[in-house]
Parts: C-alpha cells; sequence; structure tokens
C-alpha cells in the first residue's frame, strides 16, 4: 500500500523555515504569535519524524548498458545534512535524479517519508517534487525574467493563487538576502547571487528535504562558503540537505555526514567525515 506525503500546510508561515526570515527580522511575541509557534514547532517535529529516505538494493542501468549505481543501500534520516562526494561518473547526479523522480530505479526501492516513489507516476511527481526542492551547478534560471519572476513562476506553474505568491515570494527571497535585488534579471547578478535565487526558488514549496548537485561548481571560494553557510542555515530549521559537492574544503570544514561513492555504491559512509579522495 502507498502511503502518500501530506501535502504543505497552505500558511507557509506556520513551518520551520520561516524561523529563518524571523532570525533576521525579530519581532515581539504577542500571545497568538506564541501559540502559532508553538503549534508551528510541533508540526515541524511530526512532519521531521516522517521524512526519512530509504533507497534498498538500487540499480540504475542507463540504455546502452550503462550502469550509473549498482545495489546502492542508504538511509538518510530527517534533518540531516550529508555530503555526498566521488569522482566524476560514479552516479551522484544518478543518484538525485532518482530522488527527484527525473529518472527511474532499473532495479530495488526509493521510499521518501513513507511513500514508495520507486514506481512514481507522472502525475504524481509534482506532489513529491513540492516535498524535495533542487539546486543544480548551473542555477537553471530563466533569463528574461527578474529575481523576484524567477522565483514567483515556481509557484505559478503549481497553480498557486496571487495572494500566497505575493506572501511567500518575499519571505524565501529574505532567507537567501536578495531582498535588494528584486527586479534584478540573472546576467546583473554574480554567481553567487544567482546560486541563491535559485536556492530561493527551491524553497518556495516549503520543503522538507533540499538537494543540492554541486551547487558551488561554478563559485569562488568565498561565494561558495555563503552558499554553504546558507544551507546550514536552512538545515538548523529542520531541512534535510543532501549536498552532492566536489568541494574538500567544503565538506572538511562541515563536519557532518559524508558519503562516498564508487563505481555506482557507496564506498564509505562517515557520521562526521572528511573528503577522502
Ligand atoms: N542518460 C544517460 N545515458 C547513459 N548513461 C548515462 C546517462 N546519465 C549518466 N550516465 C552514465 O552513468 C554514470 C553515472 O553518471 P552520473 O550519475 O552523472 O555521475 P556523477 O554525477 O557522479 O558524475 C556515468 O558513467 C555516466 O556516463
Ligand atoms: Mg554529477
Amino acid at each position: 500500500m502507498e502511503r502518500r506525503l501530506k501535502p504543505a500546510p497552505t500558511d507557509y508561515r506556520m513551518c520551520p523555515l520561516s524561523s529563518v526570515v524571523e532570525q533576521r527580522n525579530r519581532k515581539p511575541h504577542t500571545s497568538v504569535r506564541f501559540w502559532q509557534g508553538a503549534l508551528a514547532m510541533a508540526g515541524g517535529a511530526v512532519l521531521l519524524l516522517v521524512l526519512m529516505i530509504t533507497f534498498e538494493k538500487v540499480s540504475k542501468i542507463y540504455p546502452g548498458n550503462s550502469v550509473a549505481l549498482q545495489d546502492l543501500t542508504l538511509t538518510i534520516d530527517a534533518g540531516e545534512f550529508v555530503s555526498i562526494v566521488g569522482q566524476s561518473g560514479v552516479g551522484k547526479t544518478t543518484l538525485v535524479k532518482l530522488l527527484i523522480a527525473e529518472e527511474r530505479a532499473s532495479a530495488g526501492s526509493i521510499v521518501v517519508g513513507g511513500w514508495d516513489i520507486t514506481h512514481i507516476r507522472a502525475s504524481e511527481v509534482p506532489l513529491l517534487r513540492r516535498q524535495i526542492g533542487v539546486v543544480f551547478q548551473d542555477y537553471k534560471l530563466l533569463p528574461k525574467k527578474s529575481v523576484w519572476e524567477n522565483v514567483a513562476f515556481a509557484l505559478e506553474v503549481s497553480g498557486a493563487p496571487r495572494e500566497r505568491i505575493a506572501a511567500i515570494v518575499p519571505q524565501v527571497i529574505k532567507i537567501v538576502g536578495l531582498e535588494d535585488k528584486l527586479h534584478r534579471y540573472p546576467r546583473q547578478l554574480s554567481g553567487g547571487e544567482q546560486q541563491r535565487v535559485s536556492i530561493a526558488r527551491a524553497l518556495v514549496h516549503r520543503p522538507k528535504v533540499l538537494v543540492a548537485d554541486e551547487p558551488t561548481g561554478n563559485l569562488d571560494a568565498l561565494n561558495s562558503q555563503e552558499i554553504i553557510e546558507l544551507l546550514k542555515r536552512i538545515n538548523a530549521f529542520g531541512t534535510t540537505i543532501i549536498l552532492v559537492t566536489h568541494n574538500r574544503g567544503v565538506v572538511n570544514t562541515l563536519k557532518k555526514r559524508v558519503i562516498t561513492m564508487e563505481g555506482g555504491t557507496i564506498a564509505h559512509d562517515q557520521k562526521i567525515g572528511k573528503y577522502v579522495l
């Protein structure tokens, strides 16, 4: 029997992520705000408990007999910050693609928050994508849309009403610290800023998991560090972070779990890991 994830609450402010904004803009508590906060925390805790990611003996063989993943077993708990490292071609991006259902496994099973997504139907993929935000190395922003429009677009395509868009977009843009660049176009932003827009866009559905595939691959050391600090802040408020990276410095300073992949499977899984390649 398939068990569905609960759809995200409609009020974005009732979620742990909003605390990331609160941290930057603290206001005095009224008793209403106190109880709202308490309920949000309790709700957040329940949601955190249910979201675990499990890959069980997963293989992926692309057409042409190209083996990308082989018998990979992995569990990621709710709220973890996991780095996935490994040389080019070991299957990191394939793992991400299976998790967001951009590709299907050839064998094994993938379960996200109790929901078996191994054979997920195309019609159900948007529901999964609301639970799992994704960030790519090349940002994938729409060049003819402003910062605001790029972020709003992610909500528009999911049919969100205008008021909801107007409420959420400023919140996520504030989380990534781009409130003074709302009307700039991607070409008028630095690489680090463009990546922050793509992170804001990934947060609009208040996902429980954020997957970043080489998010600092095109950035210099300073911008990379800023992106990692942002991911840490998002993680601190309960969102699971899965960071695929080649950046040795980043991994070694994080002092979090490191999964090293080799030949389509897991070679090392260290609780407080180092980049060992
Ligand atoms: N669409 C595809 N068709 C055929 N082979 C693919 C495809 N995508 C990836 N591969 C192969 O699968 C292996 C893993 O690729 P990938 O997951 O992109 O690795 P990584 O992200 O670690 O560099 C590589 O050998 C790659 O050539
Ligand atoms: Mg890759």
